[in-house]
């Protein structure tokens, strides 16, 4: 291929030499703002590459005169942030409940690490921010408490949970009145008509009548004259809109016949002890906290 320099007639310019089927390439120089763009960025990579780090290398790389490392400095800033809070966390651990709610400092801690854990642990069967699930799981942000809802119930149900095979679990049992032939079908009918008179929805008052004697000889012990419930043995109110298993009469009667009982994992085995006592106070504060 020929390679002769000339000049461009038309434009004025230099041609390259190169010409292929009578077409010449024009030797067009780059823009002046584009080539000091290139020398400053060639520039600024050899001062980079002098003080920072940068080349890698076999078993390393060049340090640099700065040096400087981000993975070094997150490791520092996660040590400083651990030896500050690790003061705060034991300080949790040492006292009671009533204590941390004591310290708005403590208590603001302990709401953050609980609300985090909640999520973590509770959440699945509670919902987000204790809202409860239906079929047996409780909202924890009401003031209705199965167990008691003052700081000590709700750290004894956390800690050692319900009905589970924990030997200082909280237990207890309704009897299945039907399945075991302790009540006739008809009597279940009249105590679910009593109970549904609680909430003012009877439709029977003759029913209602006939359920009184059943109910206040072989539920009363446990729900109260009134239905008003009985938190030492996990009996749930029942003069309330709040059901764990469904209001409707055929709920009541399901669970008269054949009770349903919520179980819950005992957590002291798996939390730690600052964990349980955020979450104590967490939970406290969602709703209800007697
Ligand atoms: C596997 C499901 C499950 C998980 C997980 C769970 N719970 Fe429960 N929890 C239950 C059930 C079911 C009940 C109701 C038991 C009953 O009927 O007596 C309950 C009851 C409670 C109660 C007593 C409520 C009352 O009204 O007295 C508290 C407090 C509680 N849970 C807190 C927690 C916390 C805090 C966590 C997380 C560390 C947690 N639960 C995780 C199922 C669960
Ligand atoms: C030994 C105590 C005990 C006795 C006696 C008892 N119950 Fe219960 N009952 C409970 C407990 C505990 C629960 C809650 C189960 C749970 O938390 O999962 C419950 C739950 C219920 C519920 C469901 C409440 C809801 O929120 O869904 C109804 C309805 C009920 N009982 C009716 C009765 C009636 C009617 C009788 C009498 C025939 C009776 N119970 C006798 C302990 C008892």
């Amino acid at each position: 291929m020929p390679t002769k320099v000339e000049k461009d007639s038309i434009t004025g310019q230099e041609t390259t030499g190169h010409e292929w089927d009578g077409i010449k390439e024009l030797n067009s120089p780059l823009p002046k703002w584009w080539l000091y763009v290139l020398y400053a960025t060639i520039v600024f990579s050899v001062i980079y590459y002098v003080l920072y780090p940068s080349i890698p290398g076999i078993t390393g790389y060049t340090k640099g005169l700065i040096g400087g490392s981000a993975r070094e400095a997150l490791v520092e800033k996660l040590a400083k942030a651990k030896e500050r809070q690790s003061a705060t966390l034991t300080q949790i651990a040492a006292l009671e409940p009533a204590g941390i709610a004591e310290s708005p400092e403590l208590l603001n801690f302990s709401l953050a690490g609980g609300r985090s854990a909640f999520a973590d642990n509770c959440a699945p069967c509670h919902g987000l921010g204790g809202a409860g699930r239906p079929g047996g799981f409780p909202s924890l942000a009401d003031d209705a408490w199965i167990w008691g809802g003052t700081l000590e119930d709700i750290e004894t149900s956390i800690r050692y949970g319900i009905r589970n095979d924990n030997d200082d679990s909280r237990i207890s049992d309704m009897p299945a009145f039907g399945a075991d032939e302790l009540l006739e079908p008809a009597q279940i009918a009249d105590l679910a008509e009593y109970l549904l008179a609680f909430t003012d929805r009877a439709e029977d008052q003759d029913a209602v009548a006939r359920g009184e004697e059943p109910y206040l000889e072989n539920c009363a012990a446990c729900h109260g004259e009134q239905g008003e419930g009985l938190p030492e043995l996990g009996a749930p109110r029942l003069n309330d809109q709040i059901w764990l298993y469904g209001g409707e009469r055929e709920d009541i009667i399901a669970q008269i016949d054949k009770p349903k009982q919520g179980v819950m994992p005992g957590w002291e085995a798996r939390l730690d002890e600052t964990t349980i006592k955020m979450l104590t106070v967490y939970v406290h504060t969602l709703g209800g906290g007697q």
